[in-house]
């Protein structure tokens, strides 16, 4: 049994490139074919290779098993002609970016929906997700820091990362450093690896550095390299603090914060379409690597 994860989706919310954007990193991709492209958030992982969890259901899910054997049904299995290797699917927050996929995922399917109480609130308040039928798709509340078995030999632990509620939630004011249900981080073990996935975390906590000291891999919060990168990109005034990311540079920073913490792997995820590291020539890729750091691509295999 041993943890292999693939990221099947390295980009943020809208992807890159953006379905509405011009700005340099998707003009590259609407223009040239070799230019980066990158899916929507999400990770699958497996401990037998047979069976696989997401964590994450991306709006671009439907692509992605199209692009991962792993994730397509078997020819013929007990279940019929009609299988999925994905037995479980995890969530680490109620963005759109990561539950939308879940309306992909109806047809029939058994399986394990694990959530926070918090976010299972939010889905239950949204009656589209009645789609996935309660009595095959289980919905499993998770508590923070209490493990659990998220496939068989391969167990979760959530754990708080500071945060905000979902976009389409957020009230007149918004706090962006909730540290609750709302958006988690999760370790994810084999017994003898872990690695931990963090696709949203607005800012370091001594006890967050605490918690990944001696993982084998972190994968984190690589939404933009600046705090106010839209702005730099021109495409809006929103910071990544506002919308509850850390950026990479800057004194708060992820590159600072990850400096003398000791983690075998370090990959940049949940990269916006505005971050300039996804441009390979970039001075910011060039930072980021020179730190230790690798940015993630669809279909990066990770085997911590
Ligand atoms: C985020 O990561 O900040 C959200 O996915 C933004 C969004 O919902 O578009
Ligand atoms: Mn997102």
């Amino acid at each position: 049994m041993t943890l292999r994860a693939i990221i099947i989706g390295a980009a943020a919310g809208g992807g890159l490139p953006q379905w509405n954007c011009a700005a340099a990193n998707s003009r590259a991709a609407w223009d040239d074919h070799r230019a980066p492209r990158a899916t929507q958030s999400a990770l699958a992982v497996t401990v037998d290779g047979d069976a696989w969890a997401l964590v994450n259901a991306s709006p671009d899910l439907r692509g992605q098993v199209l692009a991962t054997p792993e994730l397509q049904p078997r020819p013929a299995t007990e279940a019929g002609l009609r299988n999925s290797p994905i037995k479980s699917v995890l969530l680490t927050n109620g963005d759109i970016d990561h539950v939308a996929g879940l309306l992909t995922l109806r047809e029939g399917h058994t399986f394990d929906l694990f959530a926070t109480p918090a976010i299972h609130a939010v889905l239950d308040a949204n009656p589209i997700f009645e789609a996935l039928a309660r009595d095959r798709v289980a919905r499993r509340p998770a508590a923070l820091d209490a493990p659990f078995a998220l496939l068989p030999g391969l167990t979760a632990t959530l754990y708080a990362a500071p945060g905000k509620v979902p976009l389409y939630m957020e009230g007149e004011t918004v706090e962006t450093g909730i540290e609750g249900e709302q958006t988690v981080g999760v370790a994810l073990s084999d017994g003898r690896r872990t690695l931990h996935y963090i696709p949203g975390c607005a800012r370091m906590t001594p006890a967050l550095a605490e918690r990944l000291g001696g993982a084998a891999a972190v994968l984190f919060d690589g939404t933009v390299f600046h705090d106010d990168e839209m702005a730099r990109a021109g495409v809006g005034t929103k910071t990544g603090a506002r919308m509850g990311h850390m950026a990479m540079a800057g004194p708060e920073g992820s590159l600072a914060a990850f400096e003398g913490l000791d983690v075998g792997r370090k990959v940049y995820v949940h990269i916006n379409n505005t971050n300039p590291v996804w441009d390979p020539r970039s001075p910011e890729r060039a930072r980021v690597e020179a730190a230790g750091w690798e940015v993630a691509f669809d279909g990066m295999e990770i085997v911590p």
